[in-house]
This record gives structure tokens, sequence and C-alpha cells, in this order.
């Protein structure tokens, strides 16, 4: 019998999808999270590798790699993959749009109703047995209705945020391409929520940086559930403390899953540990897609989902 194509997986998948594999691969799981240096060893086999977002797969990966043929992200951001090495050597290499920007969405939703109404500080308060009652001025929060959000990046999540602000009375204005986005510049300086949805590029990091900070209205809040790298964590740290905005909430961090060692202390911060897709509908549906790019690879089809050129 002839022998399956190998796909090295850095997880295991949920069951469903990995049944994408039934006798088109052979998946190879380690057992245990693989080091750098045990990935380069890993991948050398490899017909197809299935990496998610925190796996590095740079030039040593690639480079050891000979066999792969495609390179199937588990995510939509694939900051994480040298995409210029890859396709040099005439990989595929995919991602899983779409089927992520529900749950993203709602996660935004999330932090920006958690950190206008001061959700986290409540919480911290209860849990520390330091509630001592209901009060006429305890933790005032922002009221969303009749406020703007200011979207910056308009592409499936932006979009999927900005058409859940109608249900919170806000109107939304966004950067981007169409005719009637707006320059960041003004949006900042507009918006009583700013909420970043752009890929990590070399273009977008760091996007948010002090003067940026500087130009958004003193009872504004920045939310980020897309890249940490886009936010100067510094420059942010800097603006909470000295009230320069009102507050943030932060679900992706600039060296996860290292944050800033002053955010935590910080009552106006709310912060999550990257869970924008963390439902079991998106990550099984993520994983799914990822495998289906796989399967069509390496059965001589078009990639379903190929990042962008
Ligand atoms: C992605 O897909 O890029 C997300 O950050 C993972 O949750």
């Amino acid at each position: 019998m002839a022998t399956l194509p190998k796909v090295l997986l850095t997880r295991s998948l949920p069951a469903a999808a990995m049944a994408r594999l039934d006798g088109i691969a052979e998946p190879i799981v380690p057992d245990t999270p693989l080091t750098p240096e045990a990935l380069v060893r890993a991948v050398r086999d490899a017909d197809a590798l299935v990496p998610t977002v925190t796996d590095r797969i740079d030039r040593a990966v690639i480079e050891a790699g000979a066999s792969l043929r495609v390179i199937a992200n588990v995510g939509v951001g694939y900051n994480n993959i040298d995409v210029a090495e890859a396709r040099a050597r005439g990989l595929v290499v995919t991602n899983t749009p779409d089927v992520l920007s529900p749950a993203t969405a709602d996660l935004t939703w999330a932090l920006i109703l958690g950190i206008t109404r001061r959700i986290g500080e409540g919480e911290r308060l209860v849990r520390a047995g330091l509630w001592t009652g209901w009060a006429l001025d305890q933790l005032l929060g922002m009221e969303l209705g009749g406020r703007t959000l200011g979207i910056i990046g308009f592409g499936r999540i932006g979009r999927e945020v900005a058409a859940r602000a109608g249900a919170f009375g806000m109107s939304v204005i966004h950067t981007g391409r169409t005719a009637d986005a707006m320059p960041l510049d003004r949006l900042l300086a507009l918006a009583d929520v700013v909420s970043i949805h752009v890929p990590l590029t070399d273009a977008t990091r760091h996007l948010i940086d002090q003067a940026a900070l500087a130009r958004m209205k003193r009872s504004a809040w920045l939310i980020n559930t897309s890249r940490g790298p886009v936010v100067d964590e510094a420059a942010l740290v800097w603006a909470l403390k000295n009230r320069i905005i009102a507050g943030a909430a932060l679900d992706v961090f600039e060296q996860e899953p290292v944050i800033h060692p002053e955010l935590p202390s910080l009552e106006n911060v709310m912060l999550t540990p990257h869970l924008g897709s963390a439902t079991i509908d998106t990550r099984t549906a993520m994983a799914d897609l990822a495998l289906r790019n796989v399967a069509a690879v390496l059965t001589g089809g078009a990639p379903l989902t190929p990042v962008p050129a």
C-alpha cells in the first residue's frame, strides 16, 4: 500500500476536523508542545504543516521542511509565518478567515462593555470581600448609547464589530479604503471607543503609539483584539497612568504571554488572554478549515483560503 503524505500538527485538533485527513494523509501530533528546535527536527519528513498562531514558522522551519507543500495556519492572522520565504520555496500558505469573525466581534463587545461599565473593577472588589453594599456613586461607567465607535481596520472582523453597534445605539466611524473611511488622526480625535482590527504588518506595528494616544479624547477607551504589537504597550501604560485616555481593554499583548509589568496593577485596564476566537464552535471551524486546506492541496486541488499575495 502506498504511504500517505504526512501532516505535522503542532497541537491536537478536534476529532471532527481531523476526520478531514482520513484516507488522505497521516497526521502526526506531538505528545507535548514542540520547542523551536524540536519543530525544526519534526518538520523534516512532513508534507504539510499545521501550526497555530503561537508557533513561529520562520526560515529555519521552512528550510528544514524540504518536502512541505502547504502550511495551513489555524488562525486568521499569519504574522507568525515567514510568508515570503514560504512563497519563494513554492509553498502554499493558508489561514482561517471568516469563520472566527463573529466570535471575535462578540469578544470585542464583551471588552467594550466590560471596560466602559468597569466590570473588572467591580469583580475584583467583590472577590476581595471589600464590597460594602450599593452606593449611588459607586464604579460609575460610561453609557454607550449616542456615542461614537471608531474602528481601525474595516475588514471582516471590523465590519462584524460595526454590525453590532446599532444594538447599543452607537454610531460608527472607521478607517480603511472605502469612500466613507476617515483618516486615523481624525478617527482618534472623534471616537469615544476606539477598537483595533488591523493585521500586524510593518506598517501597523506601534500604529497606536504615544502620539496616537495623545490624540484620543481623555474620556475615550481603547480596545485591542487584533495583535499586541499594534499598540506600543509602554506608551499605553503611560497614557493609562496619566489619564490621557479613560481606559483600555486588551486581549492581545506585545510579548505574549508576557505582559508589561505595570498593566496588572492599573485599575483602568481590562486584560484577557487572547480569547478572541475562543469558542468551541469557532475553534472547531478554524481547525476544520485548516485541514480542508491541507486536504485540498495534498490531493492536487486549489487551497480554499490562501493568504493574500
Ligand atoms: C487569529 O486567528 O489570528 C486569532 O488571533 C487566534 O485566536
